[in-house]
């Protein structure tokens, strides 16, 4: 099975099967938007099952659909039923910015999936659109309530909360982690493709500190089998949870089970470095399954032991979120 140098196992491959998407949040797209790869750059439906079957027989358990934004990308209707049959997979979930999740949730379901993740950045439709630099705050609620009347759990929501901007929906997020079953993540702004978001940047102990002054204790749940990188919590008596993505003031790197596939066919065994095996030559190239293996033994291997941000650097990463998946 896929054990590193530093004796991690991975088990879990986010797959990027687009580096398009219909939103251009501020912290992962330029205001005019970023250059898009080329169609014959992006992996086909075919090519990605053939490297998840391989990812499968390597002892990956896990497997997150990101984008870009996922569905965008025309034919995902028939190609996450296609992956759901695929044997031997524990757990598939599924990172939406929740503009087009109303309409395919009943896809969803009859494919299996149960755990979904939405962006959402805020609460307020002014503010979402400043973020995303789109009105569709709606569309991504009103999905998000039918995915919970529809019985799909947990729905993980993710917020990036940036200084001066919706840091002042702390509260309002919390609120939400106690009235209603959904889990609330706060992800710490990572300075990945643009120097603004060293600007932007606030710790969660400060989130941490604004939660808990206000609505008492978090009471630590304990960790699933399939657990990210999130310290999940929970207020007493709330129906949700809160969960701490912490990449910088607190990495969780010694922990991490997971490589990442971008949509251009690139093997990423971290986030945050900029490492990268290509796995789309040798398959274009019409190789044995073999040298695939070969290929995700090499990604492993090259697994650094930690990124190089924290708190006391200027570093950043130059490859884009919106071709990485977040
Ligand atoms: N910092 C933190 N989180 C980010 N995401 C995208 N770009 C960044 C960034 N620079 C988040 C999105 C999405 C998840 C997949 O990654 O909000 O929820
Ligand atoms: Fe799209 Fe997600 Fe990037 Fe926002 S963060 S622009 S939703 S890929």
């Amino acid at each position: 099975m896929l054990v590193d140098r530093f004796n991690r196992s991975i088990n879990y491959l986010r797959v990027s099967i687009t580096d398009r998407c219909n939103l251009r949040c501020v912290y992962c797209t330029p205001p005019d938007g970023e250059r898009r790869l080329r169609h014959r750059d992006i992996l086909r439906y075919e090519e990605l099952l053939r490297i998840v079957r391989i990812a499968l027989k390597l002892g990956i358990k896990k497997i997150r659909l990101t984008g870009g934004e996922p569905f965008v990308r025309k034919g995902i209707q028939e190609f996450i039923p296609m992956l759901m049959a695929l044997k031997g997979l524990d757990d598939i979930s599924l990172t939406t910015n929740g503009v087009y999740l109303k309409d395919n949730l009943e896809m969803l379901k009859a494919a299996g999936i149960k755990r979904i993740n939405v962006s959402i950045d805020s609460l307020n439709r002014v503010k979402f659109k400043r973020i995303t630099r789109f009105d569709y705050f709606s569309e991504v609620w009103e999905g998000i309530e039918k995915a919970r009347d529809m019985g799909f759990y947990p729905i993980k929501l993710n917020v990036v909360i940036m200084k001066g901007i919706n840091d002042n929906e702390v509260l309002d997020f919390g609120r939400l982690a106690i009235e209603h079953p959904y889990h609330i993540r706060f992800i710490e702004c990572m300075p990945v493709g643009f120097e603004s978001n060293s600007l932007a940047f606030i710790p969660n102990s400060e989130i941490e500190k604004t939660l808990v002054h206000k609505f008492g204790p978090l009471i630590p749940v304990s960790p699933g089998q399939n657990d990210g990188p999130a310290e999940r919590y929970r207020f007493d008596g709330g129906k949700g949870e809160i969960g701490l993505i912490s990449p910088i003031s607190n990495s969780f790197c010694q922990h991490c089970n997971r490589l990442r596939l971008t949509a251009n066919g690139m093997l990423l065994p971290c986030l945050l470095s900029n490492i990268e095996v290509d796995i789309k030559d040798p398959l274009r190239r019409g190789c044995l399954d073999e040298e695939l293996i070969e290929v995700f033994l090499k990604a492993v291997d090259v697994k650094p032991k930690c990124h190089p941000l924290n708190l006391d650097n200027n570093q950043k990463v130059h490859r884009k979120m919106c071709s990485i998946g977040g």
